[in-house]
């Protein structure tokens, strides 16, 4: 069996999301802050609020969308979080009304659409919610092929005494997929978090941008604004209506 679907991902790890993911890089904040210049901000897949939390606590008003309904209700749970408005939906379609100063989307999540259709169809969506003047904002890693070994993806992640993590998984170069599972070894008990992607380079997602009538604004390397290079490992990108 190899159901996946939107909600997947969301519904296996919102029991432990907190606890693997809690950390965020204060200057994401502060720049997300900067680029919503006092309009309306909305998250595609927006979890449990790791960002959307002190975004909303800095005085932007944050909107969200996420597939799963469990991730949804713990964020609604968390102290301010009746202050954000959540729809329950996929982002490539982005089942919101009205249009935001900012749209972004963190955590490699905008990967987790699995085909080229699914994510320009999300740009396109994207565009058509952005103010004139508004932005979208992605953060992502750039694909390192180096990294599956004959098509296979096999990582210890954590190994105690007592528990061992690891990454297992297939990689489909030509459809740049990777179906994977983090899968958590205790005395007695086997757990299964099934996470599927498709990833593109940045050169990929600005072709999208551009279909969608988007431009690359700006790249950086990371929240700290530093410039991106051929070496970066990850990429923050801005882009705006052409
Ligand atoms: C890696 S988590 C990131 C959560 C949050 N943005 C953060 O940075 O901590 C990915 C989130 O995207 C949601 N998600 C995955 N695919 C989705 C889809 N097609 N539509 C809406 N949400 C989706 C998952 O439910 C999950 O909450």
């Amino acid at each position: 069996m190899n159901f996946y679907s939107d909600e997947t991902y969301g519904e296996t790890v919102a029991g432990v999301y907190d606890e693997w993911y809690s950390d965020y890089d204060s200057h994401a904040i502060d720049v997300l802050a900067e680029l919503a210049h006092g309009g309306r901000a909305l998250e595609l897949g927006i979890g449990t609020g790791r960002i959307a939390l002190p975004l909303s606590a800095k005085g932007v008003e944050v909107h969200g969308v996420d597939a799963a309904a469990s991730m949804i209700s713990r964020l609604r749970a968390k102290p301010g979080g009746d202050r954000i408005t959540i729809t329950q939906g996929s982002f490539a379609e982005i089942p919101v009304f009205g249009e935001f100063a900012l749209v972004y989307i963190v955590f490699n999540t905008f990967f987790a659409l699995s085909s080229q259709d699914e994510q320009v169809r999300c740009f396109r969506n994207v565009a058509a919610h952005l103010s004139r003047d508004g932005c979208f904002v992605m953060e992502a890693f750039v694909p390192d092929l180096n990294r599956f070994t004959g098509g296979q993806v096999n990582w210890a992640t954590k190994v105690t005494t007592d528990e061992v993590q690891l990454d297992v998984g297939q990689h489909d170069a030509a459809a740049q997929r990777v179906i994977s599972q983090k899968v958590v070894l205790t005395e007695g008990d086997v757990r299964l978090y099934p996470v599927q992607i498709r990833y593109a380079w940045p050169s990929e997602l600005d072709l999208m941008a551009q279909l969608a009538g988007l431009r690359l604004r700006e790249r950086w390397s990371n929240w700290k604004r530093e410039p991106f290079s051929s070496e970066s490992m990850h990429h923050i990108s801005i882009y705006q209506h052409e």
